[in-house]
């Protein structure tokens, strides 16, 4: 996978060459190249900001630099080439980031990152790149506002990253975490010593019984997000659950409709 980053602050995306994604970057697996847009600059200011359009407070990244350098990242004459290249512009009014979503960038060849500063980039270059057929995704890492769009950057690139065959050690570490496939929390982990302090880790996690102890697992998992992230809840796919499954969600006043829905009524719980 080829990943670029273009930014006024390279600096910025120093931490890159760090723990995993930095070993994938060394060995090859990824290869990440961070550029300064300035270097496109036409101008002795290297300007790369304006006044708003219209009135209003702060500036704007310039289309036509921005333009420059994605022009030579992304070249729109060879379509092609193209197919599997993603413009990744973070920004606080884009879709939200997920798992989901990590899944699916990593499966692309070639990731662009776009980070403005100020009040963002002009939006004509999102609209310009995708008339030209280049996939263009604003997303968003979270609901508040970052002074620019690096450690959002950082933060997909690590969420992606980790997903490519090769960056993580151990791929098994990548299913059973949270907001994997099941949808649910991750159920909470111990090691040794089993006591400590004044606590103990749960009796059943010695027990040795590798059905119980999953049963337990998943019990914690769906507790744990019944009460974080009934979010989750909502969206989980009902011939999924078992018995038991229904039974624990029950207790957290969640029903299964007689059409099959999962819905929150929890006077169900007190009747
Ligand atoms: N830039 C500023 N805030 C941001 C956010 N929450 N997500 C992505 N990019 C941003």
């Amino acid at each position: 996978m080829n990943i670029d980053v273009v930014t006024i602050f390279p600096d910025y995306l120093a931490p890159l060459n760090l723990s995993l994604v930095g070993k994938a970057r060394q060995e090859g697996v990824v290869d990440i190249a961070v550029h300064d847009l300035r270097e496109w600059t036409t101008d002795r200011h290297r300007t790369v900001d304006d006044t708003p359009i219209g009135g209003g407070a702060g500036m704007v990244m310039k289309p036509d630099v921005w333009a420059l350098a994605l022009d030579d990242l992304v070249d729109p004459a060879t379509p092609q080439e193209n197919r599997d290249t993603v413009i990744v512009i973070p920004t606080p009014s884009g879709r939200t980031f997920t798992q989901a979503l990590a899944h699916e960038l990593a499966l692309a060849s070639h990731l662009v990152f776009a980070c403005g500063r100020y009040e963002g980039i002009d939006a004509r270059v999102a609209e310009h790149y995708r008339g030209q057929g280049v996939r263009v995704e604003e997303l968003s890492i979270g609901d508040y506002v970052l002074n620019g769009g690096e450690v959002a950057s950082m933060v997909m690139i690590e969420a992606i990253a980790r997903l490519v065959p090769g960056v993580v050690g151990n791929p098994e570490s990548l299913v059973e975490e949270s907001h994997g496939a099941a949808g649910l929390l991750e159920y909470p982990v111990y090691t040794r010593p089993p006591q400590w302090r004044d606590t103990s880790v749960p009796e059943i996690l010695l027990s040795g019984h590798h059905a119980k102890i999953a049963r337990w697992r998943r019990d914690q998992a769906l507790q744990k997000t019944a009460v974080k992230r009934p979010d989750m809840i909502a969206l989980l796919d009902v011939s999924a659950l078992d018995r038991h499954d229904r039974m624990v969600l029950e207790e957290h006043g969640w029903t299964v409709t007689s059409d099959g829905k999962l819905v929150y009524s929890p006077a169900a719980v007190t009747e």
